[in-house]
């Protein structure tokens, strides 16, 4: 895979044209893996140029004992999966708070003790949510004052229980269900509002009886998935940041293709059609449950200002950084999201200090912004090593909603998108 090496500063392009592929999707790259491992095999899983956080599900698998190989195809890196997590070990999830949740709720239902630990960012996020749930369950889970490093000893056979979830997270669904397959039984989980539904759609297609009614996701267990092959699809999260420079740029036409477009996760569509934008997406395929095809934003008109709140944040989690950039441009504010503070660094604080940097009116409030436009300035960002800031200041910087930007950690968005600077290259000019 080639690497384009990050910019010292980024700069106002003139146009943005072109159309490109994505990264496979890291949602659904982690359960298909997951999947993959649980079936016994032979399972196979191909993801385009995968991220930092996706590579970290694989190396987990194999420190606990399955037989994981890659092989690379150009951009396209093959997955081959046999044989289920069998010993006890302690695994490195790197940055990636799915890996460790979802792996967490693996390790529940097997008869194994296994110990997740991440780098510093990781082990300063929110694990008690996740202990809490599969010890209901029947596993037997210690923590490190809420945090990772986190031990997880696991039963073959665990009871089917009733989860109420506290915060509408899939990560925190996926991991019950993942221990609902090693259940004597029916496991419910209700959220308390939308969450993204790859762990349903990745089993009921590798034949598990799950289903999702409303905010019910109820599992039968016990339940072994059948292997699965699978090319994962681009991610919509990294189309994200393609879609919004298209709407704010003034001279642009951009079309992303083979990206999923899951309902669950298409939310931003809607919020930059709301704001003015013409956007076009159109299903090509259906690939483990999953709806794949093309997206097309062009933008150039006045964008309308943008309000996020309630189920809209959760719905645009990943997003909301992104928004925040088109905020400054359009006005606007963010409401309800106040789970950004506990993701790869405090969003919240870390938006509203760069986008003070770059020129815009910015109020903090406990879970969310408000913002105005203001004049764009040269700004140096803290990203606090989060890929998802990084990226958003990227574009501010490209779509002249900032002026020049100058990342202290251009080469974290490699946690996501390893091909971001390579696709600025080719982009804008
Ligand atoms: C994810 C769920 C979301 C999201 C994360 C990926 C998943 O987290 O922010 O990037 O794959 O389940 P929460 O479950 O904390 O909302």
């Amino acid at each position: 895979m080639s690497v384009t090496s990050a910019p010292s500063v980024v700069r106002p392009a003139a146009r943005l044209h072109g159309s490109l592929e994505l990264p496979g999707d890291k949602s659904i790259a982690h359960r298909a893996l997951i999947v993959g491992a649980l079936s016994g095999g032979p399972s196979s899983v191909t993801v385009r140029t995968p991220g930092a956080d996706v590579r970290s599900t694989p190396d987990c698998l194999r420190s606990l004992g399955a037989l994981v190989e890659e092989v690379a195809d150009g951009a396209l890196l093959r997955f081959t999966i046999a044989g289920r997590p069998s010993r006890d070990a302690t695994v490195d999830c790197g940055n990636s708070g799915t890996t460790m949740r979802l792996l967490a709720g693996v390790a529940a239902g097997l008869p194994l003790r296994v110990t997740l630990d991440g780098d510093a960012s990781l082990r300063s996020r929110p694990m008690e949510r996740i202990a809490t749930l599969l010890r209901a369950a029947g596993a037997d889970v210690t923590t490190t004052d809420g945090h990772a490093p986190m031990t997880v000893a696991g039963r073959e056979r665990l009871s089917p229980v009733s989860h109420q979830l506290p915060v509408a997270s899939a990560q925190l669904l996926g991991a019950a269900v993942l221990a609902g397959l090693s259940a004597a039984g029916e496991t419910r989980i209700t959220t308390p509002g939308p969450t993204r539904d790859h762990t349903e759609r990745m089993l009921a297609a590798a034949g598990v009886g799950v289903r999702r009614e409303g905010s019910v996701t109820t599992v039968d267990g016990p339940a072994r998935p059948s292997p699965l092959s699978l090319v994962v699809p681009g991610d919509m999260s990294s189309a994200a940041p393609w879609l919004v420079a298209a709407a704010l740029h003034p001279d642009a036409e951009l079309t992303v293709t083979d990206v999923g477009l899951n309902p669950t996760r298409t939310a931003l569509l809607d919020v930059l059609r709301r704001a003015g934008a013409e956007v076009e997406a159109t299903v090509r395929d259906v690939r483990a449950g999953e709806p794949v095809g093309d997206i097309r934003v062009s933008g150039g008109g006045q964008l309308a200002p943008v309000t996020i709140s309630g189920t809209d944040a959760m719905a645009l989690i990943d997003e909301l950084p992104l928004l925040g950039v088109l905020m400054a441009a359009t006005g606007g504010e963010v409401r309800g999201a106040s789970e950004l503070r506990v993701k790869e660094s405090d969003r919240i604080a870390a938006m509203v200090a760069g986008l003070d940097a770059i020129g815009a009116s910015v109020e903090e409030l406990p879970d969310g912004w408000l913002v105005a436009p203001g004049s764009p300035r040269d700004a140096a960002i803290a990203t606090h090593g989060d890929h998802r800031v990084a990226i958003a200041f990227a574009i501010a910087a490209l779509t002249g909603v900032a002026g020049s930007v100058e990342l202290d950690d251009p080469e974290c968005v490699a946690v996501s998108y390893p091909t971001f600077w390579a696709d600025v290259a080719e982009l804008a000019s």
